[in-house]
């Protein structure tokens, strides 16, 4: 039986996603004493105390369902950012939110625009929802405003941005997206990804919110699972107009954020001094890597990101698996869309110095 029978085309050429093997089961197999994951770009930090002390009392409440509208944390988010409850929308993290804006706002007959090597869940639920797309490319690894609006048609309705990119770790600089925005047609909904916004620390980076204020039609994403360190929870939120926020709520299943998430999600956000060590520390860590690696001759991207990309000569997988041998688990970034980069995400100074390590003697033996 072929899986053909029974998908229809659209869904049967697609390849689900690659899941990495649980760290454990890795070091099991490898007889390693020690395995550091850096392939996700999850806070290696962990949730702030007081998070993790809501979570554990909201688990006592567990027999009963989520509150289906997240009052609280909605309310919370609103207060946060200085809009109403009705411009947020909770999603089983950002990647939630981004199946359910497709869905709620976009049919076949329209027509959105993503760039080369991105995250790729936006492709993905344009795939799923049979919207034609573009694949605008980076230059440089950056975005080039010029040939995003050069791939405007009539029917386009909606732009992903992710700013910071993953997994390039670039920006768009607020002139650039200010152009952009002055020169997209009203109907263009532009979806400003800002899952790693927190790590930001350029001067000319655009606050999408404040486009959105302005009357922009702009969709600002958040996550919980970056900087909050609340991944495994699964909860982020985006910050629209009402009308799309409504969208968002008619097509989602309605217990979509569990208790637990809502809870630790409300006491996460109410911990700014941990939300600052979190980030001064992973700046800090950034920076060494980045002059690790251009010391090493593969200088990254710049990135204000949680995580460092570079390219490597040939194939990046072998170099993926050649690191995991060695107890260190990076992203090779084929299903990206650059099959010769990898991504390492920016981990404790232990974890970083183990991977440069690592990486130095790989590369001292290929020499
Ligand atoms: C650009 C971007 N957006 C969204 C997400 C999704 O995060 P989550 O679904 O965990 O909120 C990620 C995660 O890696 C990301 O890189």
């Amino acid at each position: 039986m072929t899986h053909a029978q029974w998908l229809p085309e659209h869904v049967a050429r697609l390849r689900p996603y690659e899941p990495g093997k649980p760290i454990d089961e890795v070091q099991r197999e490898l007889g390693l004493p020690r395995v550091v994951k850096l392939a996700s770009n999850e806070s290696p930090y962990g949730p702030s105390p007081r998070a993790l002390a809501a979570a554990r009392q909201a688990l006592q409440e567990a027999h009963w369902y989520p509150d289906a509208g997240g009052y609280y944390l909605r309310t919370d988010l609103a207060r946060y950012h200085g809009v109403s409850p009705q411009e947020i929308a909770l999603g089983a993290g950002s990647t939630e939110l981004v199946q359910l804006l497709v869905t709620a706002l976009l049919t076949p007959d329209d027509h959105a625009i993503v760039v080369d090597v991105t995250f790729p869940m936006y492709r993905l639920a344009l795939e799923v929802g049979r919207v034609p797309y573009t694949v605008v490319p980076l230059r440089d690894g950056q975005y080039d405003v010029e040939s995003i609006l050069r791939a405007v048609r009539p029917n386009t309705k909606m732009v992903f941005l992710a700013n910071p990119n993953n997994p390039t770790g670039t920006y768009i600089p607020r002139p650039d997206l200010e152009f952009l925005l002055e020169s997209l047609p009203a109907r263009v909904v532009v979806v400003h990804d800002e899952a790693y916004v927190h790590y930001v620390d350029c001067p000319d980076y655009p606050d999408g919110l404040t486009y959105y204020r302005r009357g922009a039609p702009v969709v600002v994403l958040r996550t919980f699972s970056k900087v909050y360190g609340l991944a495994g929870l699964r909860v982020g939120y985006a910050i629209g107009h009402p009308d799309i926020v409504r969208g968002i709520d008619t097509v989602r299943s309605p217990f979509n954020v569990s208790h637990v998430a809502q809870a630790a999600a409300r006491a996460a956000l109410a911990d700014g001094a941990y939300v600052r060590t979190v980030v001064e520390a992973t700046r800090r860590q950034r920076a060494w890597l980045t002059q690790q690696l251009t010391e090493l001759g593969w200088p990254p991207y710049p990135s204000q990101a949680n995580f460092v990309c570079f390219q490597v000569e040939g194939d990046a997988r072998a170099w993926s698996n050649r690191l995991l041998r060695e107890g260190v688990i990076v992203r090779p970034l084929g299903f990206f869309g650059l099959p010769t980069g990898l991504r390492v995400t920016v981990g404790r100074p232990e974890d970083n110095i183990l991977f440069i390590e690592k990486l130095r003697k790989l590369w001292q033996a290929s020499a």
